[in-house]
């Protein structure tokens, strides 16, 4: 089938299981896992929200995400490839189109936020960051982002370190340093989670993450949330799994590595959040601090707590790190339709199409600055750019993935291509594919448009 599409080169492939698993939980754990789900939970209520989102990446998540690697592994294309072999000629492929447009949009912002990592990073290891006097973090934090060169000197690095790891190749680049810093990920929010849990008064974040308020659920908007955060952290919805799943030979099992990669993310965020709360209520912070959890209340936090020089270093390392492997992902999708569109090389596309994403991202970060004026309602252009991604982009693209393998693939065909058969797991999985996934993102929208 590649054939069809002129290529010739026989495809690249994951050399090993292990390798894949590791790319994937790479691509989901991200800023989504440690900046913005201990975030977005702290400010609607904990628990609760962490019962709805947890429900949205199993209805949801979890079946688009075994959706998407089957059409990558049947077509063995690129997103957009992938939908002009399996459905040639019709509207499909606008899943397809896309998703490497949202691979463009979404790289572009969060480089800007992996950036604002890096620095604190540095900042954090050469001491700097600690001589800030407690209630100046705020400060700080705000000078730095209004900047014009510095946030984008460290944005550009981050897109450095990502070309190289893409420019690799899916073996000796996003499969070797995918299987490094995955396992050192692990090991440091374990240690992190390990180390706040022991203090003082950590019971409370504790039960703030586990006790929840059910009156919260009552707030539709928090559904919206919790469904836009699984697509982000997940992955989904902008045909990461369909280039991943282009590189997977076809014995392997794609709802066991499906699984085993959302239940790394999830497991990998509840624990973030237990690396924080518990830090965060045993130093009586603030919990709901929103977006600045990170680079204000953490820092502040780490400046007063005992070891926090050995732990602030570490935790922005973590986040780094994180941001890394998804940002390889981000730029694979794009990288990839563009290697067969304009059959070039790789490291020539890589270096290309991630410098024309660099630029995108540079009014995402003056517009906190110079571009501050660039305003809607009261989102800045990183925010506006984060909601329409978030909120259209991910799970527009993740319904026309269920709905085009729920509806327009053959049942008998479909059951067996993603290795399932005609059981209660294979049916339900269509099912969901089918009716659940597609309504659930409907009913946000027309919430989202006042609708219901
Ligand atoms: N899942 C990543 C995170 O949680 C972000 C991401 C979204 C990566 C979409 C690739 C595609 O940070």
């Amino acid at each position: 089938m590649a054939q069809q599409l002129g290529e010739t080169k026989a495809r690249e492939e994951w050399g090993t299981r292990l390798g894949f698993v590791c790319a994937a939980v790479g691509s989901a754990v991200g800023l989504g896992n440690i900046w913005r789900f201990p975030y977005i939970t702290g400010e609607n209520g904990g628990a609760a929200f962490i019962v709805v989102y947890l429900l949205c990446i199993l209805l949801c998540g979890l079946p688009i995400m075994i959706a998407e690697l089957t059409i990558g592994r049947k077509a063995q294309s690129d997103a957009v490839g992938s939908f002009e072999v399996l459905a040639p000629g019709k509207l499909w492929i606008v899943g397809g189109v896309l998703g490497v447009l949202a691979g463009f949009f979404i790289l572009s912002f969060y480089s800007v936020v992996a950036g604002w990592a890096l620095k604190y990073f540095a900042t954090a290891v050469s001491g700097s960051l600690w001589e800030i006097d407690k209630a100046g973090f705020g400060q700080f934090f705000g000078d730095y982002i209004a900047q014009s060169w510095e946030p984008i000197f460290w944005q550009g690095t981050m897109m450095a370190m990502t070309i190289y790891i893409v420019a690799g190749g899916v073996k000796k680049g996003l499969e070797r340093w995918n299987r490094i810093l995955i396992p050192a990920l692990a090991i440091m929010v374990i240690l992190l989670a390990g180390f706040s849990l022991t203090l003082d008064g950590a019971a409370k974040g504790v039960a703030f993450l586990f006790t929840p308020d059910w009156k919260k659920l009552g707030d539709p908007n928090v559904y919206l949330l919790a469904l836009g955060q699984a697509f982000f952290s997940l992955s989904i919805g902008m045909a990461v799994f369909i280039t991943y799943g282009s590189y997977l030979s076809q014995s392997s099992r794609i709802p066991v590595m499906a699984s085993a990669t959302a239940a790394g993310d999830t497991i990998f965020a509840i624990i973030a959040g237990l690396a924080i709360f518990p830090a965060v209520f045993a130093f009586g912070f603030d919990p709901s601090a929103g977006a600045g959890l990170s680079f204000i209340t953490l820092p502040g936090l780490f400046q007063a707590m005992p070891g926090g020089m050995v732990v602030g270093p570490l935790f922005f390392l973590l986040l780094v790190f994180a941001a890394l492997t998804s940002m390889a992902s981000l730029l694979e999708v794009p990288v990839a339709f563009f290697m067969r569109v304009l059959e070039a090389p790789r490291g020539k596309i890589a270096i290309i199409t991630g410098f024309v994403i660099f630029a995108i991202g540079i009014p995402s970060s003056l517009g906190f600055g110079v571009l501050g004026h660039i305003k809607w309602g009261d989102k800045t252009i990183l925010d506006i750019m984060d909601f329409l991604m978030l909120n259209l982009a991910l799970p527009i693209g993740g319904m026309i993935t269920a709905l085009f393998v729920g509806w327009a693939w053959q049942q008998q065909s479909v059951l067996s291509d993603v290795g399932l058969g005609k059981n209660v797991l294979g049916f339900c999985w269509l099912w969901l594919l089918k009716v659940v996934a597609p309504l659930m993102v409907l009913f946000v929208f027309l919430h989202k448009l006042n609708l219901v």
